[in-house]
């Protein structure tokens, strides 16, 4: 059969990646966490301290950047000038930053270029917040995945207990509801459903139950 592009979008920490990279390895796609690029260029803006709401100096930047993702047995990993960045994107810091710099229009631009000729011709799951609204618009499955902020807060606080890093889960809970708001808001392509998407809530899901439930949609368009 031939490959399928599948596009998951949704708010911040509502397993996406997580659930993405199963069905991914499930199929025997390649994965691309769309998030990880607007991280990446956000790590560079914060160590070289341009002026984040500056559409020109975001510009300045990009042209002098160069972001690549490379598949890997757990994922993904993220070059950032060749220089392996896979960690440090996922610091709280450039967490708080990510959505300022992912409204620029420029930044956008060049990210959307990126990652469709990442998925060009092949068979992929991509996950982010625009992908099935302007990135793939003609994957042949759209999922939009949700979840309560209380319980995104919930999993994301657990996921970071393993990796030693204590935010107090109020303060999770607020910086993912203030970046569901500027990522929704902005007005480059907002984080929105797509009208053919199917809506999977997974407050009351396993991980394992979200995942079955996108490859059984995935089967049924192959
Ligand atoms: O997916 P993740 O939470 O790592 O994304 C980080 C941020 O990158 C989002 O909050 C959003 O501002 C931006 N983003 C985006 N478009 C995408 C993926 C991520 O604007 N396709």
């Amino acid at each position: 059969t031939k490959p399928i592009q599948i596009a998951i979008d949704g708010p911040a920490a509502a397993g996406k990646s997580t659930i993405a990279k199963i069905v991914a390895e499930k199929l025997g796609y390649i994965y691309i966490d769309t998030g990880a690029m607007y991280r990446a260029i956000t790590l560079k803006a914060l160590t070289e301290g341009i002026n984040m709401a500056s559409n020109e100096e975001a510009g300045q930047l990009l042209a002098k950047t160069e972001i690549d993702l490379q598949p890997s047995e757990n994922g993904q990993l993220v070059f950032l000038d060749k220089k392996d960045v896979t960690e440090a994107i996922r610091s709280q810091h450039v967490t708080k930053a990510v959505s300022e710099m992912a409204a620029h229009e420029l930044v956008r631009l060049r990210m959307v270029e990126l990652q469709q000729q990442l998925a060009e011709g092949r068979g992929v799951v991509m996950d982010g917040r625009d992908i099935g609204t302007d990135v793939l618009p003609d994957a042949a499955l759209k999922v939009f995945m949700s979840a309560s902020v209380e319980e995104r807060a919930r999993r994301r606080f657990e996921e970071n207990k393993k990796r030693n890093i204590l935010t107090p889960l109020e303060e999770l809970q607020a910086e993912i509801a203030k970046r569901d708001k500027m990522d929704s808001e902005r007005i480059v392509s907002p984080l929105r459903q797509a009208d053919d998407a199917i809506y999977l809530d997974t407050t009351d899901l396993t991980i394992d139950q979200a995942a079955q439930n996108i490859l059984k949609l995935a089967e049924e368009r192959l």
